[in-house]
């Protein structure tokens, strides 16, 4: 039976699992049939638009198909295109905001949706249906065939965000924009700017112009983030930068036109140590020393997610003047953005110094409180308050779960799912995007390859994730996001490589059926990704090509194990220090590490060609790795 299905499959050109095999679309649309012909675009082919809201959208597509192919296709108002962009007359209520549907056949194509958005989206597919070529700058001759299908896609989730921290590194407006496409692409709609931080305030606001005079600058330095000199006394700070208000009205509309919303991060109470450069009043130590960190080390962590700051970089929340200038900061947020929450952070909070603080102390004791957290609460409430009065919704990080609520507050579940799951039960929205699965800073081959940083997640970890935890009434999950710290990243080229092919699967687990989701198959949509990402000239890691090393104490001897997350490779490894040829040792199943001063190397291959990095361990770093694990 089996065999008489995969051979019906194989005659369907259907890969064993999912699409077929001439359609490789991130993320998985919703309803997808693939049936026999194609249609060819040609330079006479006319794209039509069926109501003046779906102009943008053919304009844009137009612009797409125009580039490659060389031809000057144009847009016009009808519907009787070749290529038919249409908005529905009665909604369909499957499709919602952001859903289409995309028929081809030996016509032509239609697509069709309630929204502009879903034309944009349907456009998306359409560029993925065809020949890799189409993500080409320059003209490329091949035949501009589309496969006939029939999609019905829709969102699974309504909020499928990314987030770049524009603070720790500054990213130049048209650096953000090329993010922006790049994730619009796979059918992100949420950009999250993590806007301030403790390395630099990157938006500019009028009515405290020394936020950015001061607190975008910082002293130059290289070298692992955290571990960097102090700047001297007097030292010039010449790194960084910030948006103006022009540029962030420009990046809105850009982001606007590709269907994506920027939420805006200003971080606090704590993570504000630029501000605090550009207004030591604002804190309780007040130090007038204080300068933007260029990475160089200001906290002790305990190892148990605690920590001690050694620099303060805490608003003071008993301080009114505080109150006065978030409200300033928030009331030029508010007119700038349209997305109708804003950001306040509310993370890694360090209370040690408000807790010597004599203002501090007597609001604790107005406030009946005995822990200091409940100054946190207390100042995520005024916050409310202000955002509120500008028409906004307060979203933070889960410790604002901790001193207690506000009361529209929406949580952002970071540390784990522990603090979405408590915040949906309280009955609060919530938007996941745990570490565990969610957090793409994270190295994501083998450490020893990677740019260094504490933490490791893989491809398929990340394709793994389901952001609806069992138990949790599923209004409450607005949907996930993955967050791009960029302590340790300095160019876009780096986000990219960090971000593809994370992003696509955190795409996928954010729009598709969670019972359409498929691991072997995901890979093959990958690596033909990969090839549009070169012809589209955006960087990427093919970390999943790597051999998973393991080490693990057995009967006091050091064993090692290995594995692929990509189906069909084979490991060689050498013990000699010789370079792992495919005539190498291969890895079948775990051994022990002979005694002594033993290199282990280890290449992944598949059909004899080498696909992974190679990754060289000495028998110390692989004894670390029992405990790494
Ligand atoms: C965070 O990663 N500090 C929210």
């Amino acid at each position: 039976m089996k065999s008489i299905l995969i051979g019906l499959m194989l005659l369907a050109g259907m890969t064993a699992s999912g699409q077929p095999s001439n359609v490789h679309l991130i993320p998985q649309p919703a309803e997808m049939q693939v049936l026999t012909g194609m249609w060819t675009l040609t330079g006479n082919a006319t794209i039509t638009y069926n109501k003046p809201g779906g102009q943008k959208v053919a304009d844009m597509l137009v612009q797409k198909l125009n580039a490659p192919t060389g031809f000057k296709l144009a847009a016009r108002q009808g519907q009787d295109g070749a290529i038919q962009l249409n908005l529905n007359a009665t909604a369909d209520q499957q499709l919602g905001k952001e859903g289409y549907t995309l028929v081809s056949s030996s016509r032509g194509i239609v697509i069709a949706a309630n929204e502009p958005a879903g034309l944009f989206y349907g456009m998306q597919t359409l560029l993925q249906l065809f020949p890799k070529e189409i993500e080409s700058k320059t003209t490329a001759k091949v035949n501009w065939t589309v496969p006939v299908v029939k999609i019905t896609d829709y969102p699974r989730f309504a909020w499928r965000g990314l987030m770049l921290d524009v603070s720790r590194n500054f990213f130049t407006t048209d650096e953000v924009k090329r993010y922006i496409d790049e994730m619009a692409r796979f059918k992100f709609n949420t950009f999250h700017w993590h806007l301030t931080d403790d390395n630099g305030w990157r938006i500019e606001i009028k009515s405290l112009p020394r936020l950015t005079e001061v607190g975008a600058w910082r002293v130059p330095r290289y070298g692992q983030f955290g571990e960097r000199k102090a700047p001297e006394p007097g030292e010039a700070a010449t790194v960084g930068g910030f948006y103006t208000q022009d540029e962030v009205r420009d990046i809105i509309q850009y982001a606007q036109e590709r269907n994506v919303t920027i939420v805006p991060e200003v971080d606090v109470p704590g993570h504000s140590m630029a501000a605090i450069a550009a207004y030591p009043e604002l804190s309780c130590t007040k130090d007038p020393n204080t300068t933007v960190n260029p990475g160089s080390k200001f906290a002790e962590w305990h190892g148990d997610g605690t920590f001690t700051m050694l620099v303060d970089n805490t608003l003071n929340p008993s301080d009114e003047k505080v109150y006065a200038f978030l409200d300033n900061v928030f009331t030029e947020l508010a007119t700038l953005f349209p997305n109708p929450y804003i950001h306040v952070g509310g993370d890694e909070c360090y209370r040690g110094y408000w807790e010597k603080d004599p203002g501090c102390q007597e609001l604790m004791k107005q406030l009946n409180a005995t822990e200091s957290v409940k100054l946190h609460g207390y100042f995520m409430n005024r916050l409310e308050k202000i955002l509120n009065a500008k028409g906004k919704k307060l979203l933070g990080w889960d410790e604002i779960l901790e001193g207690g609520l506000s009361p529209g507050a929406t949580v952002m579940s970071w540390r784990g799912i522990k603090g979405g799951i408590e915040a949906a039960h309280l009955g609060h929205d919530v938007v996941m995007t745990p570490t565990t699965f969610a957090y793409i800073d994270y190295t994501q081959g083998d450490p020893t390859v990677d740019p260094p940083l504490y933490a490791n997640l893989r491809l398929k970890k990340c394709y793994s994730y389901n952001p609806l935890p069992e138990g949790v009434d599923a209004k409450y999950i607005l949907g996930g996001q993955g967050n791009l710290w960029t302590e340790q990243i300095e160019t876009l080229r780096h986000a990219e490589y960090m971000t593809w092919p994370r992003g696509w699967a955190l795409a996928e687990d954010f729009w598709s059926p969670d019972e359409k989701k498929n691991w072997d198959d995901f890979v093959k949509r990958v690596e033909n990704q990969f090839n549009r990402a070169d012809m589209a000239a955006v960087n990427y890691s093919t970390a999943l090509y790597d051999a998973i090393v393991k080490a693990r104490a057995k009967n006091n001897k050091l064993w090692v194990e290995m594995e692929s997350e990509v189906p069909g490779l084979d490991i060689y490894y050498t013990l000699d220090n010789s370079m792992p040829s495919r005539y190498a040792l291969k890895y079948e199943k775990p051994f022990e590490l002979p005694e002594g001063p033993v290199t282990l190397r280890v290449v992944t291959y598949r059909n004899g060609a080498p696909v992974g990095h190679l990754i060289t361990l000495k028998a110390e770093q692989l004894k670390e790795r029992i405990w790494w694990e």
